[in-house]
Parts: structure tokens; C-alpha cells; sequence
């Protein structure tokens, strides 16, 4: 229906019936992590809201959906005094620590029985105090000193997992909370590459970005930023005799529609508070967001207020950190590396330091624009940091410290291993070797990815093989690989004659492969695993796919202008169409897409249903499981529920699987998995 056709009264019914409808699937999205209905259909409501506010813009509610994306431009931030002061945390480095400071509490509450705390993560983002009124959404602060913090609402409003009205039934006339708000690791990875692209400011880790994010005077800067909050504790309320503890105040929270880490947990006794810490640091890399320790509550609130505080911190609470992943080093020199695709990258090399527990000798230096950015030079002490897996980076220069002869650093207008000049290309902060395959660090990379686990999965080709063979002259493009025989392999330095034969081996194992690896393997620019296995699957063919046009290629999903332009080039250069037609006549196959197989997509047995991945896999990466399960039929969705028809449980499956058994959903293993999408 047109909403030009509504009267007021029928429009401000149709309005709150929309706000409602949007706000229940916020709810299951941001905070439960629980779709009821798909984005496009959630677009469709959202709009319909959009359009409707617009035709009566005198019935907007400030706090409807629609207006976390008009936080509106703050001129200045305002002092706000926080009415009960936001307190920090006193830290504990080990086992010992935590020890005592149990047993400081035990004395204090003059007992010997096992003390009860809440577990919670200790996530390394920023404080927010935030108020309710009524259920409204009407404030919120930063930290500040404790006692006076800085007004946000505006940012914080456009957090899409914070509600702007409280749900249930029992909702407070006031409630004040303090939750903290973060950047997930893959979203803030994300965000920098693209920032890199553009040659803009690029954040040192989430905490900053948060932070950064967050006291912007623009809130459309913060609702580009993708920021989320949790909740852990309640300030003030206005009816306190609820909140008897911290269980139940987190409880409550939840009903009332904010969102609580789900790691959360009441725990009884010292060894279960060490326990809890032991299993949250070993889970510390795979946790989709950084925390930098875990926080121990005293849950009883009568117990709280008896051990009350010092000075700024609670004595019924305590922070036991897990080791630093920031430390300080000497930047001894850079390196200039040649990637694949001949882009060039700056690499710090660095004075051996052990930043959690890990010893760091490199870090990127992401392009030209990064290293003026942070103003570096040769000498200068630095600030390194260092996250579960991710590449260790330098984030800081210590100014100060700057030695007497600090050298500027210096890029080369040539390629370091071919000499051909270095090419910017406009708008890109990536400069280029223009060597291409005459380059032979650009080969020696092309040829390792080729060979690479994902891609080919030659077995014993390593790096530094490959670096020889190329040296050496023996293999100037992928295709020679497959010519070389035991007496050149075995002459080798350390390579015997039984290293040589395992090599030959797994290159003739690897000439039977599938197309959309084949693809992958060819290193085409932007063409990662799962853009590959679309490719494949929507073409069919090898020769579908060489032939094809532009706007062939757009019809594909995730394939845009920029992947359509690489792909489209690639098959237009004469040395790539010769070594593919090489690799194909020495062997190299792939099963063809016969009718029978296209059929079986047809009744495959998951085609139409609802899929959930969790945990590692260890054969094949999310991102290619997924693009290989939608292309026969799948559907795969981020979360666990009802509905869900089958997850697919790799290493290390937490939350989703135990969610899938308390739900009778049908869990099965990754080589399930592999079984399903081999009968393809
Ligand atoms: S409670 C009364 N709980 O850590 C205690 N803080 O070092 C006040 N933080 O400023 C804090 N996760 O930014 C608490 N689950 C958690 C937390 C947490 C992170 C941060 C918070 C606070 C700092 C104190």
C-alpha cells in the first residue's frame, strides 16, 4: 500500500507496527545473533519505514530505527558528569596474583567457603556509560576520568546492536548502563585494507578504531564504522532491589534487549576462576573480537558492598590480564618485497622482540603513504603490535627516542629484484613492479601459490624449493614444474632421491584437480578462493569462462567491474593463454560438468537447505565451503536456530555447535562435509 493513501492516524498506526517489526529483527540479528528473516527482506521493512517517515515527518520518533543514521554533527563534545562514577579495574599478571587476591576477599568477608564471582571477558574497546529513560535510549559518555566523561550519543546511537528502546515488560523508569564498545577483528582488518587502498589513515588495532570512531563530531563517520557494544554491569537503576547480584543484573539486561557476551559465566571456587581464564586464553586467537584479559566479579551485591573500594578501583573485582601483545623494538632497516601480483611492500626489520610469548623479527609496513604517516626512520624505536594470528605491525615511532642519525627511509623507483621501474597507479596507494612475469620475484610468488595447499596442494614444494628452482632456471612459469624429472629434483642441495620422487608425486597427484581451484591457482588479481569456485560453477567450463564478456561476467554473483576487469585481462594476455594450454597438456584436469552432474545438483541432498559452518576447517577455507554449498542449492547462514538443517562442525566448534545440540539440530563432521560437496 501507498503510504500517500494513509490518513495521520492510520500512518502513526502503521508507523509503530514498522518500528516494532524493525526492532524485533535488530533484536535477533545484533543481539541474539538469530535471524528470523533474510537481510533483503529487513531491507524491504527498513525502507518501507524510511518512506512512510518521510511522507509524515512530523511523526518521527527521534528514537526509531530510522535515526541511528542521523546521529546528527556534534560542534563540540560536552563534559557530562558521570552520577555514579565509572570506575577502573585492578590488574593481576598470573595464577599467584589471582591467588592472593582471592584470598584477600575470603579474609575480608571473614570466610573460609568457596567465594562466588561472574567470569566475563575483559574486551580491550571503550567504556560507554548509557541511560534510559522510560525504556528510551536518551545518552551516553565516555569514561573520561571516572567522574566527568564526554557526551556521545550521537556516535553511540548508530551502534546498531544498541537498542534505542528497552524491550519487556518490567522495564525501569531509569536505568543507567556501562558496557563496553569494540571492533570486531575481521570487520577492523576490513576496514584497514580498504582504508589502505585509499591511502587513508590507517588504526593501529580495534581499540583505537573504536575509540576513534566514537568521538567523532559527524555521526555519519561512526555509522560507517562497524561498532558493536556489550553490556556488563548497571550503574544505576531506578528500582535496585532487583539487582541482588550480578548474575541476575546481567539477566535482566538481557531481557530488557541489550546485548551480554555470551562468554559470561558464574563461576564457584578459586580453580574455577583459573580454569575459566586457562580456557578463554587458549580460545583468546579464535574469538572474533580481541580481549586483553578476563574480569572476575564478586556476584553477591551485599558481598560488594561490604569489600566496597579503594580509590579508583572495586575490591570485589579484579582484572587478570593475559600477556601483552604490544612491546617496544629498534627499527634496524626495511626490506622492500615483491608479492604476486608485483605489488611492493614495505617490510620492518626489526631487533628480536618477544611480544606474547611469540618472537618478532618483521612487521608490515603496508605501503609509502603508512611509513610518512608514522613519520619512520632507520634507528627509531618503535611500538610493534601483535594480535592472535594477525601480522605483527608497526603502530608507533617514539618520537622522543629518535637517535642522533636516524636515516630517512628511502623507496626505490625500482623493482629490488628486476630493476624494472615502479608504478603508482593513480588512486591506488599500492606501487607495482612492472616486471611482470619477467620478474622473477613475481614468479617465484606466482609459483608458490600455485603449488599452495588451497590451490594446487603440491605436497613438498616448498618455499625454499621453489625459490631454487627459479634461481636455478629451471622453471620459469608454472607449467614447467610438470616437466621436471628425479635426476635434476635429486641434484638438488638437500633434496635425496626419495625427496625428489615424493615431489614428482605430488605434482602428477595434483594434475587431477577441479576447475575452481585450477582457477585459484592461476592467481588471477582479486580472484580469491570463493570468487573462483562462483566462477566455476557459473561457467561450467574452462572454455565458458576464457570466452566470456564483460557482461558474462557480471552476471556472476560477487563478481563486480574491478574482478570482471582482472579476469577479462588476464585471458587477454598471449603468455597466460600459453601456459594454461601448456598446463593442460601435460595433465592437468578437472572432472567436466556432465549433464548426470548437473542433475545431481539438482536433487543434491542439502540443495534448499539451511547450512550453519562453525569451528576450523582444515581442508578448505569458510569463505570456499561456502561459495561451494551455494552453488549447489544451500543456503548458508551465519547462525544457529530452529530452523537450521544441518551444521557443519569443524576444529574447535564452540557457541553455534552447542547451540545446535541444545536445539536436536543434525550436526555433522567436516568430512561429511567434504563427502556432500565431492558428490557434486
Ligand atoms: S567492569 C567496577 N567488566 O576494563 C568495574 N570492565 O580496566 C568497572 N572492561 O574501563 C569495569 N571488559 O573499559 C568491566 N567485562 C568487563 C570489562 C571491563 C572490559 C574495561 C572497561 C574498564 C576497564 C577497566
Amino acid at each position: 500500500m501507498s503510504s500517500s493513501i494513509l490518513n495521520r492516524a492510520q500512518a502513526e498506526r502503521e508507523l509503530q507496527r514498522l518500528i516494532k517489526a524493525v526492532e524485533q529483527h535488530n533484536y535477533r540479528y545484533h543481539v541474539l545473533d538469530d535471524p528470523l528473516i533474510s537481510d533483503a527482506e529487513f531491507d524491504r521493512l527498513f525502507t518501507q519505514l524510511i518512506c512512510l517517515e518521510n511522507d509524515f515527518p512530523e511523526l518521527i520518533d527521534p528514537n526509531s530505527p530510522t535515526q541511528k543514521m542521523h546521529g546528527g554533527v556534534a560542534e563540540k563534545f560536552v563534559p557530562v558528569t558521570h552520577a555514579t562514577p565509572m570506575l577502573s579495574l585492578d590488574n593481576v599478571f598470573d595464577a599467584s596474583g589471582l591467588g592472593d587476591f582471592y584470598r584477600r576477599v575470603q579474609q575480608r568477608l571473614k570466610t573460609d567457603e568457596p567465594l562466588v564471582f561472574v567470569g566475563e571477558p575483559k574486551l580491550d574497546g571503550l567504556a560507554v556509560s548509557v541511560r534510559y529513560e522510560h525504556g528510551e535510549f536518551v545518552g551516553a559518555a565516555t569514561r573520561g576520568d571516572g567522574r566527568t566523561g564526554e557526551d556521545i550519543t550521537h556516535t553511540v546511537r548508530t551502534i546498531r546492536s544498541l537498542p534505542l528502546r528497552l524491550r519487556g515488560q518490567q522495564v525501569p523508569a531509569m536505568l543507567e548502563v556501562r558496557g563496553e564498545v569494540f571492533m570486531a577483528r575481521e570487520a577492523f582488518l576490513a576496514m584497514n585494507a580498504r582504508a589502505a587502498e585509499r591511502g587513508e589513515k590507517i588504526f593501529a588495532n580495534p581499540r583505537n578504531a573504536a575509540a576513534g570512531s566514537l568521538r567523532q563530531l559527524d555521526a555519519a563517520v561512526a555509522l560507517e564504522r562497524p561498532l558493536e557494544i556489550y553490556f556488563y554491569a548497571v550503574a544505576r537503576i531506578s528500582d535496585a532491589s532487583r539487582m541482588e547480584s550480578q548474575t541476575r543484573a546481567l539477566t535482566c539486561l538481557k531481557k530488557w534487549g541489550l546485548r551480554v557476551n555470551p562468554e559470561v559465566k558464574t563461576l564457584t571456587g578459586l580453580p574455577a576462576l583459573e580454569q575459566y581464564y586457562d580456557e578463554l586464553a587458549k580460545r583468546r586467537a579464535q574469538l572474533p573480537y580481541e580481549i586483553d584479559g578476563v574480569v572476575f566479579k564478586i556476584d553477591s551485591c551485599a558481598e560488594q558492598n561490604t569489600l566496597g573500594f579503594v580509590s579508583r578501583a572495586p575490591r570485589w573485582a579484579i582484572a587478570r590480564k593475559f600477556p601483552a601483545q604490544e612491546e617496544h623494538t629498534i627499527l634496524e632497516g626495511v626490506d622492500f618485497q615483491v608479492g604476486r601480483t608485483g605489488s611492493i611492500t614495505p617490510v620492518a626489520r626489526l631487533k628480536p622482540v618477544s611480544v606474547g610469548g611469540v618472537v618478532v623479527r618483521n612487521a608490515t609496513l603496508h605501503n609509502e603513504d603508512e611509513i610518512r604517516r608514522l613519520d619512520l626512520r632507520i634507528g627509531d624505536r618503535v611500538v610493534i603490535y601483535r594480535a592472535g594470528d594477525v601480522i605483527p605491525k608497526v603502530v608507533k615511532v617514539i618520537q622522543d627516542a629518535r637517535p642522533a642519525g636516524a636515516q630517512r627511509i628511502i623507496f626505490p623507483k625500482n623493482c629490488p629484484v628486476c630493476d624494472s621501474p615502479l608504478e603508482r597507479e593513480s588512486d591506488q596507494a599500492v606501487i607495482r613492479c612492472s616486471g611482470g612475469l619477467a620478474c622473477a620475484a613475481q614468479i617465484r610468488e606466482a609459483i608458490k601459490h600455485f603449488a599452495s595447499r588451497r590451490a594446487m596442494d603440491i605436497e613438498g614444494l616448498g618455499e625454499k624449493l621453489v625459490d631454487q628452482l627459479v634461481n636455478l632456471g629451471y622453471v620459469a612459469h608454472v607449467a614447467d614444474l610438470y616437466r621436471l624429472d628425479e635426476a635434476t629434483l635429486s641434484a638438488l642441495p638437500r633434496m635425496g632421491q626419495k625427496s625428489a620422487q615424493n615431489v614428482l608425486a605430488a605434482l602428477e597427484k595434483s594434475k587431477r584437480t577441479t576447475l575452481a581451484r585450477f582457477l585459484f591457482a592461476l592467481g588471477l588479481r582479486e580472484v580469491g578462493e570463493a570468487t573462483a569456485a562462483a566462477l566455476a560453477s557459473h561457467f561450467g567450463s574452462l572454455n565458458a569462462l576464457r570466452v566470456a564478456d564483460e557482461a558474462a561476467l557480471l552476471s556472476v554473483p560477487d563478481v563486480g567491474p574491478v574482478v570482471a576487469k582482472h579476469v577479462l585481462a588476464f585471458f587477454a594476455n598471449e603468455h597466460h593463454c600459453e601456459v594454461i594450454d601448456e598446463l593442460l597438456s601435460v595433465g592437468v584436469s578437472w572432472p567436466a560438468p556432465s549433464s548426470e552432474r548437473l542433475n545431481a545438483n539438482a536433487h543434491h541432498p542439502l540443495r534448499g537447505k539451511i547450512v550453519v559452518l562453525t569451528g576450523t576447517l582444515t581442508t578448505m577455507t569458510r569463505e570456499e565451503a561456502k561459495a561451494r554449498l551455494k552453488a549447489i542449492g544451500a543456503k548458508v547462514t551465519g547462525s544457529v536456530s530452529a530452523k537450521t538443517d544441518v551444521v557443519f562442525a569443524g576444529d574447535q566448534a564452540g557457541s553455534k555447535r552447542a547451540k545446535a545440540e541444545a536445539l536436536g539440530v543434525l550436526i555433522e563432521s567436516e568430512a561429511q562435509l567434504v563427502t556432500y560437496l565431492s558428490n557434486v
